[in-house]
């Protein structure tokens, strides 16, 4: 892989006390390319605007793929990865779904060890502030044609982020609009189920509500996700959260999460969730708690939830005596290398340079 640093580093323009989620990228950027059917030109360079066709298939048919993740830095600033073997396999199989080449594992792990390396200054220093990792693949072929790419462009990019700041949120459960259909996309990170959220999520916002509690597009009475977010309930003395389908993305947080709620010795599942289930747990007083987590939030707890026009309220508990915010303190830990790590997920990045 070649490597080109910058002689112009802009950390001297970050405020870090005062970060805002995308606004900055660090200084290098890592880019592969598959021509020909092969991945080449591995290199990480500064961080620059790329040149691309307009005729570029990615901006006509949508062959896009991403994901996010983490890097956080310990009291040592030591910079550690959180599971990034777990991300290099869901972008593989967004990928697959959108007809798009896997990227072979040395590239993507090399690529993002090396990058996160070379810009490990950019890696904010306090608890709960982390740097943001977006890899991404796009379809790369200059032709108007429907038909899917031979040429892609894989990069990985990476931005400071703040320690997000929990509010808790007013949930709308969508009865006309859906994020992912059966036999769709909706499992996978392709970049338009994101823009086909973002005109339902403004029509919620109209309405005073922050997220969308998405539920299944045939008959709107299943619980899926939230936003960009994985969800549970705390129903019955039992931790729930919808069971992983092809409907769904599957949230490398909410899989630690479960991991950790049961190492703590809560009682967990992993099912199919009506909505009826949650309404009647809101009347009954039986449901306590309820909150979306996923990377850039981490957990949010909600407040009100709104169904069919009636708003129900959760009920008003102190944060030291919340679910959510116990399992995030612990999830936060293991990522700075606050506590031990019983799970393995942690990877310390080594000095390669
Ligand atoms: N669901 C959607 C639609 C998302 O965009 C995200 C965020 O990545 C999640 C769930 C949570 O996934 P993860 O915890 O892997 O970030
Ligand atoms: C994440 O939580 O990592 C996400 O991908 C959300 C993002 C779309 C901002």
């Amino acid at each position: 892989m070649k490597i080109e640093k910058t002689l112009h580093s802009r950390i001297d323009e970050i405020d870090f006390n005062n970060i805002s989620f995308g606004n900055h990228c660090s200084d290098h950027m890592f880019c592969s390319e598959f021509r020909n059917g092969e991945w080449k030109n591995s290199i990480i360079k500064p961080f620059e605007n790329i040149n691309i066709s307009p005729k570029s298939l990615v901006f006509h048919y949508g062959q896009a793929v991403f994901e996010g993740m983490k890097a956080y830095k310990d009291k040592n600033e030591e910079v550690f990865l959180f599971r990034p073997e777990e991300n290099f396999k869901r972008i593989n199989r967004s990928a697959k779904r959108l007809e798009m080449p896997s990227i072979p594992e040395s590239i993507f792990m090399n690529g993002l060890k090396k990058l996160i390396d070379i810009d490990r200054d950019w890696v904010p220093k306090h608890y709960g502030q982390s740097l943001y990792i977006r890899p991404f693949l796009i379809a790369m072929d200059r032709v108007l044609s429907a038909k899917p790419s031979k040429d892609y462009l894989f990069m990985i990019i990476s931005t400071p982020v703040d320690a997000y700041y929990e509010y808790p949120l007013k949930i709308k459960i969508e009865e006309k609009y859906s994020r992912s259909a059966s036999g769709g996309v909706g499992f996978a990170k392709a970049a338009g189920n994101y823009a086909s959220s973002f005109y339902p999520t403004r029509l919620a916002r109209e309405e005073g509500f922050d997220q969308i509690l998405w539920t299944d597009s045939s008959t709107h009475t299943w619980i899926e996700e939230l936003g960009t977010m994985n969800v549970f309930f705390w129903l019955k003395n039992k931790l729930i959260t919808p069971r992983a389908n092809e409907n769904i993305l599957s949230g490398i947080t909410c899989k630690s999460l479960l991991a950790l709620a049961k190492k703590e010795g809560i009682d967990i599942e992993e099912r199919d969730l009506s909505v009826s289930e949650i309404i009647d747990g809101l009347k009954k007083g039986a449901l306590k708690e309820a909150f979306g987590c996923g990377t850039a939030v981490v957990v949010n707890y909600f407040q009100t939830i709104s169904y069919q026009g009636v708003n129900f309220s959760l009920p008003d508990i102190p944060d030291d005596q919340r679910t959510s915010i116990l399992l995030k303190k612990k999830l936060l830990d293991i990522q700075h290398n606050f506590s031990e790590d019983p799970f393995g997920w942690r990877l310390k990045l080594k000095r390669f340079l």
